[in-house]
C-alpha cells in the first residue's frame, strides 16, 4: 500500500488547521467529530489565537507541533489554504484533507493548481478541496463535518458530492447498509477515484467499493485500476447528458452521449452500474456481504405463489431465467411441504410453511451443487413469526457449511418483517422488502463473477497492420490543410488496418471512370470525392447500380453537376468508381474520441435501426474478438444477425474481427482520428464475410 496515501487516509496523527472553539464552525465540528468517534491517534488543533480547543492543546501553526503529524484537515478560508499547505509540507505532513471550498469549482483553477504544485514539491497528497472529509469505522475516525460514523459494514463509499455523502451516512442506518469508510473526493485536484480503487482494493476492512461519480478526470486510469481490483465496484454515475453530442460531425458522434461511453467503460472494467440511489444501496448490500455467484442457477424458496412469480419475472428480466430444479432436488424438497406445494422452481412451501420447513428446505437446497445462488422469500402470515423464520434461515445457511455461494432474502410484510430483515443484515445476509430486489441482488453477484472471468481474456493484436501507411495518408491530407479524409483516403486507412473495404478507384475524367468501371466489373457505384461534401447522398452525388459504359458517362456528368449545385465552391478531387457490393444486412461501425475515455467504438444495425431507433452499443477501444461478439449480441436488433424468418445467420465471426480491427485502429491512431464511420458495412451469410462500403474519417485538430 502506498505509504503516503495511507498516511493521508489512515493517519496515526492529525492536525486540524482552522480548528475553532465556536461550535457553529466547521473547524469545531471536525475536532468534535474526531473526539466523539473515538479516534485513537493524536489530534492537534491549529489556531493562531486559541491555546486550547475542546480540551486539547492547540498550536498557532502546524510547524509548532513538536510531534510527527501524518495528515492535516484544513478548514481555514480559501485565501489562507495555499500558505497552510506549504507549512504542512515544511512540517513533513504526508497528506492534506482540504475541506475548504472556493477553488476550481468556482473557476479558481489557478489557486487550486498552485496548491497541487506545492503539495507535489513536498511529496504530499491532497484530498479535495471542497469536501466533507474522511470517515472510517475501523479507525474510529470521523475526520469530517458529517455528524457521525456510518452504520458499520464492509462497503466503502467514495462520493464526489459532499452533501450526498452526509445524506448517505445517515441513510446507512435507515437502510441497514453498512460502510467502513466514507471518503469525500470533491474537486479531485490530486487524489481521484483511480487512487482510491488502488487503496481500497488493499484495505482489509473493505469488501465492496461504492462510488457516486459526477465525472471522471482520467477514464483510462480508472478502468486500469478497476480491472486490477478483485473486489466488486458499484457506481452511480450522475449527469447523464448528451449535451455537445449534437454538434458532432460524424454519425457516430451524434449518437455518442458521454453517458453511453461511461456505461460501456463500466461494463468493460467490471464496474456494476447502479441506476439510482436505491439501486446503489441494494447492490452495495449484496456485493459487500455475499460471495459472487459462479453459475446461472438460481433457486427460489417461498411461502407465497405471488412473490414467487414476481421473483421469476425479475429473474428473466435480469437475464437469469429460472429452471426447474433437478429431480433429486425436487424429491427431497417435497418432504418439507404439503401435498399441494411445488418443488419445481420457485419452490413453494405454501402459506403453511413454518420454521422447520424453511430450515430444512433452505439447508438442503443451499448445499446442493445444482444451486448456484439461493433466494428465500417470505410473506408475513398469522401462523409464523418473522424473526423466528429469520433465525431458522440463518441457522440453515450456517449449518449447510456453504460459504462460496450467495444467498439473499426478501420478507414482505410490516414492521415485524422489517425488524427481522435488519437482524438478517446484521448476520451478513442481504435482505430486501421486495422479491425482485433479492433476485436483482443475485444478478449483481453473478455479474461480478462474469467480469472476473472476462477480464482474464487476452488483448487482441491484429496481423498485417500497416500503421506507417495509414499515418502517411493522414499526414498527406494534413499537409494540404485538410481536417477530413475523402472516402478513398479513409478506405485506404481502413485497409491498412485489415478492414475489408470495397475496391475503389479515383477517376479524374469520364474516360478514366469508364476504364476503372471496366476493370472493376459491372455493376459499379459512383460517388463524388470532395473534402467539402461529406454527406454525398444529400448532394445527389452517389449513383448506384451502374451497369454499362454509357451509364458511367452519364453518372460522371450528373454527379459533378449535382455536387457543384450543392456547394458551388467545393474542392473536387474526382469521382470514385467502386465495386457494388451485393446487398445483405447493413450495419454501422464508428468511433468518437471521448474526452474522458479516449477512442470508443460504436456498433449497431444500419439504416432505420440507427437513424430512428438509435440501437447502438459502445466500447472503449481497444477490444478483443470476444468483446466484439458480446457487442453484437447486446443490441436490441441482435436477432437479425442471428437470422430471423428463415434467413440464414450472418457472418458474426467476420464482423467481430472487423470490430476488433476497427477498435485497434482508432486506439492506434488516437492522436489522428477524432471521429470516424464505416457506414454501411454489409454483413453476408455465415462464412461469406463482410464489406465496408463507405468510409469517413475526421481528423483531430492539431
Ligand atoms: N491557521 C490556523 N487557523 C486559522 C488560520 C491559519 N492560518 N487562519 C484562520 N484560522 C482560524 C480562524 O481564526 C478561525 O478560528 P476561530 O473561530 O478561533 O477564529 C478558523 O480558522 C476558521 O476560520 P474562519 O475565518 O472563521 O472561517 P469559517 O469557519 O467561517 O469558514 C471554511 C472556513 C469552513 C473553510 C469556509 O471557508 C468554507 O470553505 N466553507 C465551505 C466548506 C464546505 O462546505 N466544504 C464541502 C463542500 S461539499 C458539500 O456539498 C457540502
Amino acid at each position: 500500500m502506498d505509504p503516503i496515501l495511507t498516511g493521508t487516509l489512515k493517519p496515526k496523527s492529525l492536525a486540524v488547521i482552522g480548528a475553532s472553539s465556536s461550535p457553529e464552525k466547521i473547524g469545531y465540528k471536525v475536532v468534535e467529530g474526531l473526539i466523539v468517534s473515538g479516534y485513537e491517534g493524536a489530534i492537534y488543533p491549529i489556531n493562531p489565537k486559541d491555546p486550547e480547543i475542546l480540551g486539547r492543546k492547540a498550536y498557532a501553526s502546524v510547524k509548532d507541533v513538536p510531534y510527527v503529524v501524518d495528515a492535516a484537515v484544513i478548514t481555514v478560508p480559501a485565501k489562507f489554504v495555499h500558505n497552510v499547505v506549504r507549512e504542512c509540507g515544511e512540517k513533513g505532513v504526508k497528506g492534506v484533507i482540504i475541506i475548504t471550498s472556493g477553488f476550481g469549482e468556482v473557476g479558481d483553477h489557478e489557486t487550486e493548481d498552485a496548491i497541487v504544485a506545492t503539495a507535489k514539491e513536498f511529496g504530499m497528497r491532497i484530498l479535495g478541496p471542497n469536501i466533507i472529509g474522511v470517515i472510517s469505522n475501523s479507525d474510529k475516525m470521523n475526520a469530517s463535518f458529517a455528524p457521525f460514523l456510518p452504520f458499520a459494514g464492509k462497503a466503502s463509499l467514495v462520493s464526489q458530492s459532499g452533501a450526498l455523502l452526509i445524506a448517505l451516512d445517515a441513510a446507512s442506518y435507515s437502510r441497514g447498509v453498512g460502510f467502513d469508510k466514507m471518503v469525500s473526493i470533491g474537486n479531485m485536484s490530486d487524489i481521484d477515484f483511480a487512487d482510491l480503487i488502488a487503496y481500497l482494493s488493499e484495505d482489509d476492512n473493505t469488501s465492496c467499493i461504492t462510488f457516486y461519480i459526477e465525472g471522471l478526470k482520467n477514464g483510462r486510469r480508472f478502468m486500469e485500476e478497476a480491472l486490477k481490483c478483485d473486489k466488486p465496484i458499484v457506481a452511480l454515475k450522475s449527469g447523464v447528458s448528451a449535451h455537445g453530442a449534437a454538434a458532432a460531425a460524424s454519425h457516430t458522434g451524434s449518437l455518442a452521449g458521454s453517458s453511453k461511453i461511461y456505461e460501456a467503460a463500466f461494463k468493460q472494467c467490471g464496474v456494476s452500474s447502479a441506476t439510482d440511489l436505491n439501486d446503489l444501496f441494494d447492490r452495495t448490500q449484496a456485493l459487500s456481504l455475499q460471495p459472487s455467484m459462479k453459475g446461472d442457477n438460481i433457486l427460489v424458496i417461498t411461502n407465497g405463489g405471488g412473490v414467487g412469480v414476481l421473483a421469476t419475472d425479475a429473474a428473466e428480466k435480469v437475464g437469469l431465467p429460472l429452471h426447474f430444479a433437478p429431480q433429486d432436488v425436487q424429491e427431497e424438497l417435497k418432504k418439507h411441504m404439503p401435498e399441494f406445494g411445488s418443488a419445481k422452481n420457485p419452490v413453494d412451501l405454501t402459506g403453511q410453511a413454518g420454521n422447520e420447513w424453511y430450515y430444512k428446505a433452505t439447508k438442503f437446497a443451499f448445499a446442493h451443487p445444482w444451486v448456484d445462488g439461493l433466494t428465500v422469500l417470505y410473506c408475513e402470515t398469522a401462523v409464523t413469526e418473522p424473526q423466528e423464520i429469520a433465525e431458522h434461515l440463518v441457522r440453515a445457511i450456517k449449518e449447510s457449511g456453504v460459504t462460496d455461494k450467495p444467498v439473499t432474502i426478501s420478507f414482505v410484510g410490516g414492521e415485524r418483517c422489517d425488524k427481522a430483515m435488519s437482524w438478517l443484515v446484521s448476520q451478513g445476509i442481504p435482505a430486501y422488502n421486495s422479491p425482485d430486489l433479492s433476485v436483482k441482488a443475485l444478478a449483481a453477484l453473478r455479474e461480478h463473477q462474469r467480469m472476473l472471468k472476462a477480464r482474464a481474456s487476452s488483448a487482441y493484436v491484429p496481423e498485417g497492420i500497416d500503421t506507417a501507411k495509414a499515418r502517411q495518408i493522414i499526414s498527406d491530407a494534413r499537409a494540404i490543410g485538410r481536417t477530413a479524409l475523402t472516402e478513398i483516403e479513409a478506405k485506404r486507412v481502413f485497409k491498412a488496418y485489415g478492414l475489408p473495404v470495397t475496391g475503389t478507384e479515383l477517376a479524374r475524367s469520364e474516360e478514366e471512370a469508364v476504364k476503372f468501371a471496366n476493370e472493376i466489373g459491372y455493376p459499379v457505384v459512383m460517388k463524388i470525392v470532395s473534402p467539402d461534401i461529406l454527406h454525398k447522398s444529400d448532394a445527389g452525388a452517389v449513383k448506384v447500380n451502374i451497369k454499362d459504359e454509357n451509364m458511367v458517362r452519364e453518372a460522371y456528368k450528373v454527379i459533378l453537376e449535382n455536387s457543384l449545385k450543392y456547394k458551388s465552391d467545393a474542392h473536387i478531387d474526382g469521382v470514385a468508381v467502386q465495386e457494388m457490393a451485393p446487398w445483405a444486412t447493413e450495419v454501422i461501425v464508428g468511433s468518437v474520441n471521448d474526452k474522458t475515455f479516449g477512442p470508443a467504438i460504436m456498433f449497431g444495425l444500419g439504416g432505420i435501426f440507427v437513424e430512428v431507433l438509435k440501437d447502438v452499443t459502445f466500447r472503449v477501444a481497444p477490444i478483443n474478438v470476444e468483446e466484439a461478439m458480446v457487442m453484437q449480441d447486446e443490441i436490441k436488433s441482435a436477432p437479425i444477425l442471428r437470422g430471423v424468418r428463415g434467413e440464414s445467420p450472418r457472418d458474426k465471426a467476420a464482423l467481430a474481427k472487423v470490430l476488433a480491427n476497427y477498435a485497434y485502429m482508432i486506439h492506434d491512431l488516437e492522436d489522428e482520428i477524432a471521429e470516424s464511420d464505416a457506414n454501411p458495412v454489409i454483413v453476408y451469410e455465415d462464412g461469406k464475410g463482410v464489406k465496408v462500403v463507405d468510409a469517413r474519417i475526421i481528423l483531430t485538430k492539431k
